[in-house]
Order: C-alpha cells, then sequence, then structure tokens
C-alpha cells in the first residue's frame, strides 16, 4: 500500500468512528446557537469576499466541492442563489453521498478521490473545499487534491477555501496556515480572511451574547479558520 492509499483507508475508519462518537450529539445542528453562528458569520464572510472579487451572483454558475461530506454546503450555494443541476460534489464516503443526495435532489454526486475529480479540465466557475483538507495528514494527497481544482476550474473561475488553522484538541486533523495554502496554489492570487470564533469559546459565548461573540470574531485574535478566494493569475 502506498501512503497515499494508507492516508485514505485511515480517513475513511476515522469518520466511520467520528459518525460513532457525534451520534445524538447537537454539535454540528442548526439548533445549537454556536453552530448557527459559526456557519452564519461563515457564509457572511464568503459573501463579502465574493462580492468584492465580482463573482457574488450565483446563478448560472457551475459549482464543484471536493469533500462534500452530506452536501450541506452545496445547499447554501442552493440557497443563495446557484442551480440545483448546476452542483457537484465528490466524496470518498458513500453513505455521506446518499444524503446528500437527499438534502439536493438535482445536484450530481460521486464517490471519488479529490486527487482525481471524474470531470473534464476548465468545468467550473467555483471549486470549493470546506475542511476537507485538514482531514488529510499526507502532503502529497494535499498537493494532489489542490492540483485536480485548478485543474477543473474554468479561466477565471474561482476557489473558495474554508479550513482551519489551529486545531489542538484532534490528532487525526492537521491545521493549515496561509503559507501551506499559497504553497499548495502555485500561480494564483490568494486572498485570505480569518474567521470564526474559536468553538469552545463560541459555546460559551453565543448562548450568553451574541453580540459579544460578533466582537470577538471581528477582532480575530481567538479565530481559528481562514477563508480563502484563489484565483489563477492569468498569463
Ligand atoms: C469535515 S468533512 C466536511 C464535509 C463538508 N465539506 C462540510 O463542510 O460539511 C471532510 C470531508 O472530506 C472528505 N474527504 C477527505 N479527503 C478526501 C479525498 N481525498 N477525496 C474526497 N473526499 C475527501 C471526507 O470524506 C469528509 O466527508
Amino acid at each position: 500500500m502506498t501512503p497515499e492509499q494508507d492516508d485514505l483507508s485511515r480517513l475513511r475508519i476515522e469518520y466511520s468512528r467520528r459518525e460513532q462518537r457525534l451520534a445524538g450529539s447537537d454539535l454540528y445542528s442548526f439548533s445549537n446557537p454556536a453552530y448557527l453562528f459559526a456557519v452564519q458569520q461563515r457564509q457572511r464572510a464568503m459573501l463579502k469576499a465574493l462580492r468584492a472579487w465580482g463573482c457574488a451572483e450565483l446563478e448560472g454558475r457551475r459549482i464543484l466541492e471536493v469533500g462534500c461530506g452530506s452536501g450541506r454546503v452545496l445547499a447554501e450555494m442552493a440557497y443563495f442563489g446557484a442551480l440545483p443541476q448546476h452542483l457537484a460534489g465528490v466524496d470518498l464516503l458513500h453513505r455521506r453521498l446518499v444524503e446528500a443526495h437527499r438534502n439536493i435532489p438535482g445536484g450530481s454526486f460521486t464517490a471519488a478521490d479529490g486527487q482525481n475529480l471524474p470531470c473534464p479540465p476548465h468545468s467550473f466557475d467555483l471549486v470549493l473545499q470546506f475542511t476537507a483538507f485538514s482531514s488529510v495528514l499526507d502532503e502529497q494527497v494535499k498537493r494532489n487534491m489542490a492540483a485536480e481544482m485548478l485543474r477543473v476550474l474554468k479561466p477565471g473561475g474561482v476557489i473558495i477555501w474554508y479550513d482551519f488553522w489551529l486545531n489542538p484538541a484532534n490528532r487525526q486533523t492537521r491545521g493549515i496556515r496561509p503559507g501551506e495554502i499559497r504553497a499548495l496554489f502555485p500561480g494564483c492570487a490568494v486572498d485570505l480572511h480569518k474567521t470564526t470564533l474559536a468553538p469552545p469559546i463560541a459555546r460559551r459565548i453565543v448562548p450568553v451574547s451574541w453580540g459579544l461573540a460578533v466582537f470577538l470574531e471581528a477582532l480575530q485574535v481567538l479565530n481559528t479558520h481562514y477563508l480563502a478566494l484563489i484565483r489563477k493569475v492569468e498569463g
């Protein structure tokens, strides 16, 4: 088995353990105020960044998410105006893709490794990765995934990256800092926003004061994630 295959097997085992651990928990439920806060703040940051880059209008855009899981992020894209038939997702885990089909009936979902995307070159306006790269420990797998994301991006298209740079609690994941994001996408302009108030802090503050949580997140010092817009530099 190559180190890359080894890492993918580890990932499959880790995700099934994680699903068992989280069964019945409201950690990732919209009824949990801290989770709702994190998602809404991320959406605001993403829409602001897309507007700044002149691509806020999602209707008519073809969108792919690498490591789409159950399709939550793609469902947000539909809510913001993308057409379901323009949404595609790939993931290693078949069970999650069944849920994605249920969440977005018109979308197209494929069980595939992000290192070999089953898509022709230049086929998407937006290519997303939301917390998939931090679950990959093998450096070569990450490089291969990033190269594939660039391959399937249309000229003038944009990659949206959302992932944490710090997560000391979980040794099955690895935070990714700005230097590494830039190195994964050579020849690209990378616009970074530090976002997401550290979840353990948000879980304490948000139920007491949503406004205080907004204030703390705006300070950025306690934020654990980067949202990045990544675009090939033409010529
Ligand atoms: C933390 S989950 C995030 C799911 C989704 N992006 C979201 O934010 O709801 C990370 C997902 O990435 C997927 N993933 C990790 N490495 C992958 C790879 N090489 N190819 C395809 N999917 C991968 C995992 O199977 C998992 O479903």
